[in-house]
């Protein structure tokens, strides 16, 4: 019988295999197990432009806030923790981490057995999209946003119909934080979801929030037929293709690609 830890890694390895790792190929995958025993997956996001990249446990770490699940027993990884993500780890606000060995971390509670997969999807509302940026606003009272007191709420439509929330997520190392829109577009690669269709982007307290300046490169390259819908509150969402988000964006087209 597997341990739990061992149980664990074998998932990180298979959450790996989603990573979109073009410019790498590196693939690393980072799983969550919660408190009931449900698992929470993240895997490697690349851009062309390369510091824009959402590592597996950013993506895993910030998908848990999109779903409202904080209740972390354990964490894995596909390889050793750096010491700049046990660093991210340990400047959480109230976590003590421990860490058994090089691929693992936990919180010195009782450890559950692993379960199911537990999956950052919403009802299917339909295609409207005044409902779509009504879903994006709710969905912002889950931001995790202390530092900026500015909570952004986003939610994808797949072209297989899948609906995926993204809230910011920030660290008391800024840098370390992550914008909504990327938050949901990870989760998407993480889960296999499909290709964006309508992003819908929702800043209740900026009625003309409209999405920032790296959230427009990584929409660029993970979802280039996308249609963005920004809330306007108390108008009909305002939309914007991601080519008229970003005209002239960096394609990376050039770059070294590892031979797969
Ligand atoms: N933010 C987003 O979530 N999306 C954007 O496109 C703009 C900025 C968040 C990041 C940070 O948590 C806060 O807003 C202030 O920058």
């Amino acid at each position: 019988m597997p341990t739990t830890s061992e149980l664990l890694f074998s998932l990180s390895t298979q959450s790996a295999e989603h990573s979109y790792a073009p410019y790498s190929n590196r693939r690393e995958g980072v799983v969550v197990l919660l408190e009931d025993g449900s698992v929470v997956h993240g895997c490697r996001v690349e851009n062309a432009s390369f510091p824009l990249t959402i590592s597996a446990l950013l993506n895993a770490m910030s998908t848990l806030h999109s779903v409202a699940r904080m209740d972390i027993a354990m964490i894995a990884s596909s390889r050793a923790f750096t010491e700049a993500e046990k660093a991210y780890l340990c400047g959480m606000p109230n976590f003590e981490w421990i860490f058994p060995d090089s691929t693992t971390a936990h919180l010195g509670g009782t450890i559950p057995e692993p379960k199911e997969s537990l999956f950052p999807l919403l009802p299917d509302w339909g295609t409207s999209t005044m409902k779509g940026a009504e879903q994006a606003r709710d969905i912002s009272d889950l931001a995790w946003c202390p530092e900026s007191d500015f909570p952004v709420g986003s939610v994808i439509r797949t072209a297989n119909g899948h609906h995926i929330p993204g809230v910011n997520v920030e660290h008391p190392d800024w840098s370390q934080g992550l914008c909504a829109e990327r938050n949901a577009l990870s989760a998407i690669i993480a889960y296999d979801y499909g290709m964006p269709t309508e992003i819908y982007v929702s800043c209740p307290k900026e009625s003309g929030g409209t999405p920032c300046g790296a959230c427009r490169q990584v929409i660029l390259e993970l979802a280039p037929e996308a249609t963005v819908w920004m809330d306007r509150i108390d108008g009909p969402p305002q939309a914007m293709t991601a080519q008229e988000l970003l005209p002239g964006g960096f394609s990376g087209d050039v770059l070294r690609k590892p031979k797969l």
